[in-house]
């Protein structure tokens, strides 16, 4: 009872070479007797930190979680099974998660069948998993970035050795396909389209604990986000650490841009992507991105620093003047585009006028919106060893002017859109006031307006009347049932049933069997109302030949199915009906 094993630890120098070759892996999920019992009727919760990686790793073990019965709450009291999905990339998201599975300690005390995961990427910093299972005995289980389709497996056998389980790998990772998954939004979707990072960037420790890069093979991609459109699907995020470095492991010219034009090519109304690294931006992505209207205009392209000796340290294959050219064209290319970035200040020894190169490089590209941090030490990265003699307080420092410097850029981006038209993807009410709406413009702007909650999911148009630093409001110009109304239009013709009543409808029209029975039925009935006939008996074998008409006509298969496929249609406009109503 209580024992633990040791399957597997994370080794950082295993982590850094990565020798081993990639495997692409079609996954099939098998749900194990002891889990089977387990689970059934039982609650699961996911607690996810950090970033969109992480995100879509929630929604897979989702996908596997309810593959073997569990069920989702909202409550994280009544849960049976919680996962804490990690993020290593700075300190203060580790403390974060240490907060999270201290808060689980009750679970286990009311139910001592309780079962708490914590997987994520602080798991694949060595040493962390000892310290979580030697400070936190609640916790059962802890796993990798790389084993998250092994959920399942390591469940059965906690479950049926009755023992806590440690397994976290360090290599250089696999692809896997066929992953089942719950997504968490039914309009907006990430896609992965490559895992891992090569870049190695002195700071971080992502590559570290994503593994090495490796791209999805363009049809799973596709595949995966054809189906989204079928379903209705708004927005689509191609995600990866560096995206236009697609396809570099394939060597065979397989790039982003044809990532980006074969989904946009899709038809969803919205496509976005993230992260690009300026390092590799290439003119042929520019020009896709330009092309296509369904492509947002809207660039994440983290600078980090704006000075080029810290750039050089950071090991971030660019210069300040580089930077600032990528900029340029990226401006000439897509005008109007929204640039938006990351930036670390305090990185190891910066000086004044290194942070004052940063400060005039925002003045200058005028950010859309940036994503600011205090440089955190990661064990195990290059950056981590480098003498500092930044004292904390003047990092901080820099961090408020940074902030005010970005504000300012990012302000005047806000009030230049007052008194213009916007499109606005609706997420629904908003987190801080239930009574509007809130949701996106095409470059990434967060509008407040009123409108009713069912617009939730569709592009609207809002007119900006004012403007905040972080949001905007605004007024909906559409007549919501109208949007409501062409919305339904579209989702009905892409049923099944639907289909089915247009491929009846044309095969009835198209029927000269059935027009040649019809018009003799017709010249029949005509004859019966002209012809003077003396006697009923008379009239008998010209009804029996209409009769025999009749009966030919209404048990030809080509009626018949259209005559079922007008009750499928309609039950299908009644559910619609009850749903609305
Ligand atoms: N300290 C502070 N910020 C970091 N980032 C990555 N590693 C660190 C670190 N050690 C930031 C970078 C990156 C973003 C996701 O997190 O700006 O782009
Ligand atoms: Fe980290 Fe650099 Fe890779 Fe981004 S590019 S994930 S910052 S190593």
């Amino acid at each position: 009872m209580g024992k633990l094993i040791y399957k597997s630890l994370p080794d950082m120098s295993k982590a850094r070479n990565r020798v081993d070759n990639p495997k692409v892996i079609f996954d099939e999920v098998k749900v194990g007797p002891h889990l089977a019992k387990f689970a059934k009727g039982k609650k699961y919760v996911i607690k996810t930190f950090g970033c969109q990686a992480n995100v879509r790793d929630e929604e897979i073990l989702s996908g596997y979680l309810e593959k073997a019965g569990f069920i989702k709450t909202d409550n994280d009291r009544e849960a049976d099974l919680a996962i804490i999905n990690t993020c290593a990339v700075r300190e203060n998201a580790e403390e974060k998660v240490y907060g999270e599975i201290g808060k689980f300690k009750v679970n286990k005390t009311n139910n001592k069948d309780f079962i708490l995961c914590v997987c994520g990427c602080m798991m694949q910093e060595e040493g962390s998993a000892d310290y979580i299972m030697k400070t936190y005995p609640h916790v059962s289980l802890v796993f990798g970035t790389h084993n998250v389709n092994k959920i399942l497996d390591l469940l059965e056998e906690k479950i049926a050795r009755n023992k806590k389980l440690v397994d976290v790998y360090s290599f250089a990772g696999d692809v896997i396909e066929n992953l089942p998954s719950v997504r968490l939004d039914s309009y907006k979707a990430y896609v992965n389209i490559t895992y891992g990072c090569d870049k190695f960037c002195t700071y971080c420790i992502v590559p570290y604990t994503r593994g090495r890069e490796r791209s999805r093979k363009l049809e799973e991609i596709v595949n995966e986000c054809k189906e989204l459109v079928a379903k209705g699907y708004q927005e689509i995020t191609l995600l990866g650490q560096n995206v236009n470095s697609y396809g570099k492991d394939f060597h065979d010219g397989t790039n982003f841009s044809k990532v980006l034009e074969e989904v946009a090519k899709l038809g969803i109304p919205r496509l976005r992507f993230m992260t690009s690294h300026p390092w590799d931006f290439s003119n042929d992505m520019l020009e896709i991105i330009a092309k296509y209207p369904n492509i947002m205009k809207c660039i994440h392209l983290p600078v980090q620093s704006g000075s080029t000796s810290v750039l050089r340290l950071m090991g971030r294959r660019y210069s300040r003047e580089e930077y600032l050219d990528l900029v340029d064209r990226i401006r000439k290319t897509i005008p109007g585009v929204a640039l938006t970035t990351d930036i670390i200040v305090g990185f190891p020894n910066e000086t004044e006028e290194e942070f004052e190169d940063t400060l005039t490089l925002c003045e200058k590209v005028q950010y859309d919106s940036a994503f600011t941090f205090i440089y955190s030490p990661r064990k195990g990265t290059p950056a981590a060893k480098m003498i500092d003699n930044v004292s904390d307080k003047e990092k901080h420092d820099r961090f408020v002017r940074l902030v005010k410097v970005i504000e300012d850029g990012v302000s005047k981006h806000a009030e230049s859109m007052v008194g213009k038209t916007y499109k606005v993807l609706v997420d629904g009410p908003s987190k801080k006031d239930k009574g509007v709406l809130s949701g996106y413009t095409e470059s990434s702007k967060l509008v407040n307006f009123k409108g009713p909650s069912f617009l939730k999911g569709h592009i609207v148009n809002v007119y900006i009347n004012e403007s905040h630093t972080y949001s905007l409001i605004g007024t909906l110009l559409d007549d919501p049932i109208l949007v409501l109304a062409s919305s339904l239009k579209e989702k009905i013709e892409k049923e099944d049933s639907y289909i089915r009543y247009i491929e009846c409808k044309n095969a009835f029209e198209s029927s000269s069997f059935l027009k040649q029975l019809k018009e003799e039925m017709e010249e029949k009935q005509k004859q019966l109302v002209n012809k003077s006939f003396k006697t009923d008996e008379d009239l008998l074998p010209l009804k029996k030949e209409i009769d025999e008409l009749k009966k030919a006509y209404f048990n030809d298969p080509v009626y018949l199915n259209l005559q079922s496929s007008i009750a499928d249609l309609s039950s299908l406009l009644e559910q619609i009906k009850d749903n609305l109503e």
